[in-house]
């Protein structure tokens, strides 16, 4: 696959096999080439060159329901389900044979079939808008296997859920893998699951192959220097200025809770100085927003502490304290 986005080559000749039965993780630092790669797969860019192959045969997928003609289905990383309806009717309504008049009779008894033999278990009568991100990502797959998927694409899946959710949810999409009921491709940021969940991986660089293997050769340091293109990784960073200024902001062992009332900050301690960067990295859904709204009164804290200048630091959304 070639895929041009004006001047700047998206991807380059990428070709990847995804063998029957097979979890394949696919890497890549952001803008690697990864969600384009897939998104020509599933039709929703047409690639400049290259074609999708299915058992052989070179299918043209003009557009998401070719792809799911095909068994092709989709999984993105944020929810697409009707939060006021039930997951029966969300399984329902995605049905692209769906009459204008609903038999929901035969519709139930055709779900609940079909539920029976599959390893996710959801409640057919609860409402989307109150399950927990866990149960609405298994949702979201069962969906495309009631479609009848058979080749399931995910793009980072598990950005939303807990590491505690990511592994039920990997390890049942494994069994199936296993069973050879289904064949996976993963789009992750995380190597830990790449490491315990996959059989394969193909890594991307700014749009071409940097590499690929079976899992069992490869290592975790292996991935990420496929990904980052050096042979070894130099960590830790260094601290490359040095704040000689006072202590501005003080965080000692703060810890937040989110909205579902989860640990979403565990312990964390740190110091910035007058005049200088700090920046918090990790990949999404890991405390980060939890932790600045912290910062900006807009959520209270369930241990720890904060000193602004050296004073007790408690705002409020309401009366937010600014002072440098
Ligand atoms: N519709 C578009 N128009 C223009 N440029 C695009 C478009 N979609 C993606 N790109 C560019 O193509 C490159 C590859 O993007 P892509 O989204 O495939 O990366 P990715 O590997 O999925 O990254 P991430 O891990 O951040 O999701 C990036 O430089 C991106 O800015
Ligand atoms: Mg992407």
């Amino acid at each position: 696959m070639t895929k041009r986005f004006g001047s700047l080559v998206a991807l380059d000749d990428v070709s990847l096999t995804l063998e029957p039965g097979a979890f394949h993780a696919l890497l890549g630092e952001n803008g690697a080439g990864k969600s384009t790669l897939v998104k020509c797969v599933i039709g929703y860019y047409t690639p400049d060159r290259g074609a999708v192959v299915l058992g052989n045969v070179g299918r043209a997928i003009r557009g998401p329901r070719d792809a799911h003609a095909l068994g092709i289905g989709m999984v993105y990383q944020h929810f697409t389900l009707v939060p006021s309806m039930t997951v029966a009717e969300n399984l329902s309504v995605a049905r692209s044979d769906l009459r204008m008049v609903i038999d929901w009779a035969a519709e139930h008894r055709r779900m609940r079939d079909f539920i029976k033999d599959m390893p996710f278990k959801v409640d057919l009568t609860a409402p989307v808008s109150g399950l927990a991100a866990g149960e609405k990502q298994k949702v979201e797959i069962l969906k495309q296997l009631y479609l009848d998927c058979r080749i399931l694409i995910l793009d980072e899946p598990t950005s939303v859920l807990t590491p505690g959710e990511a592994d039920e949810i990997l390890g049942l999409l494994r069994e199936m893998t296993r069973a050879g009921r289904l064949s996976v491709l993963m789009i992750t940021h995380k190597l830990r699951e790449v490491v315990a969940f996959a059989d394969e991986v193909t890594v991307l660089r700014r749009g071409q192959v940097a590499g690929r293997g079976r899992m069992e050769t490869l290592a975790a340091q292996d991935l990420a220097a496929m990904m980052i293109g050096g042979t070894e990784i130099t960590a830790p960073a260094q601290r490359i200025g040095q704040a000689t200024g006072q202590v501005r902001l003080r965080l000692d062992g703060l810890c937040v809770e989110n909205d579902k009332g989860h640990t979403a900050v565990k312990n964390v301690s740190l110091e910035v100085h007058a005049g200088e960067i700090v920046g918090i990295a990790g990949v999404s859904g890991n405390g980060q927003t939890d932790l600045v709204e912290v910062l900006a009164g807009q959520r209270e804290r369930s241990a720890g502490t904060i000193t602004v200048h050296g004073e007790p630091y408690s705002a409020t959304s309401a009366t937010p304290v600014c002072r440098g």
